[in-house]
Parts: structure tokens; C-alpha cells; sequence
């Protein structure tokens, strides 16, 4: 186990990424609020650079009693990886997809030590 060095904390910004590479695998680190997540980029649907997606806050629908929609608005709390190729979910807390708790993304350890991003790997 070893600790690559990302980057500054201060010089990632909500939303942003970093793509670094460890051998022949590419690992794709966020930072969503204040918090670093990093992933491999393999999409576990077809292979595809999952990382290289979108960063979506979740859409939450708003219900009425009778249970009529009644809009729609992003989530401020949850946020999702939307895969480039086909558009699978994934939810940044778990890893998973958003219709499948069985299917995932291979998350890495992060640390942020003195205002430096490092992955083990
Ligand atoms: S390869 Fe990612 S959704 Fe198909």
C-alpha cells in the first residue's frame, strides 16, 4: 500500500476532479463539498471511464398528500457520477448504483494530510 499525492485540497473546488494514474489503472479523485472520494475509472456496466461523467447532484421529486408530483429539485445533501457511456448512477457516499446497491464502483482510501489529497493505492 502506498499514498499518491493528488493535490492541494484549496486548489480542488466542489465538483472538480483529478485523473492520475497508478501502473496501468486509472483512478479518477473528487472533491464533492468537503469531502475527497476516489474511484477506478472502469465503469462496472460495460467498462467505460466512469469517472470521466458528470457530477450531478441528485434529482428529488416533491410529492403532494395524494401523491401527485408536485416539481422536482437537486438534492443540496447527495451527489451522484453519471458514467459518460450510458449514463449509470453512481452515488458518491456509497459507491453504488442508484437503482442497485449490488452494483458499484471500486472505491479508494483518501486522506487529506496538511492540505494535501493523497489516494492509497
Ligand atoms: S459503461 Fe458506464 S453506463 Fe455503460
Amino acid at each position: 500500500m502506498k499514498d499518491i499525492y493528488v493535490d492541494d485540497f484549496d486548489k480542488l473546488k466542489h465538483g472538480e476532479r483529478r485523473l492520475i494514474t497508478n501502473g496501468r489503472l486509472e483512478i479518477g479523485v473528487f472533491r464533492v463539498k468537503d469531502a475527497i472520494h476516489a474511484f477506478l475509472n472502469v465503469c462496472p456496466h460495460q467498462g467505460g471511464p466512469v469517472c470521466q461523467g458528470r457530477v450531478m447532484p441528485r434529482v428529488e421529486e416533491h410529492l403532494s398528500d395524494d401523491m401527485k408530483s408536485v416539481g422536482m429539485s437537486f438534492s443540496d445533501d447527495e451527489f451522484h457520477l453519471v458514467c459518460p457511456w450510458h449514463g449509470y448512477e453512481f452515488k458518491f457516499q456509497t459507491a453504488s448504483h442508484v437503482g442497485s446497491s449490488s452494483i458499484s464502483i471500486r472505491r479508494y482510501a483518501t486522506k487529506v494530510v496538511e492540505g494535501r489529497v493523497y489516494v492509497s493505492v
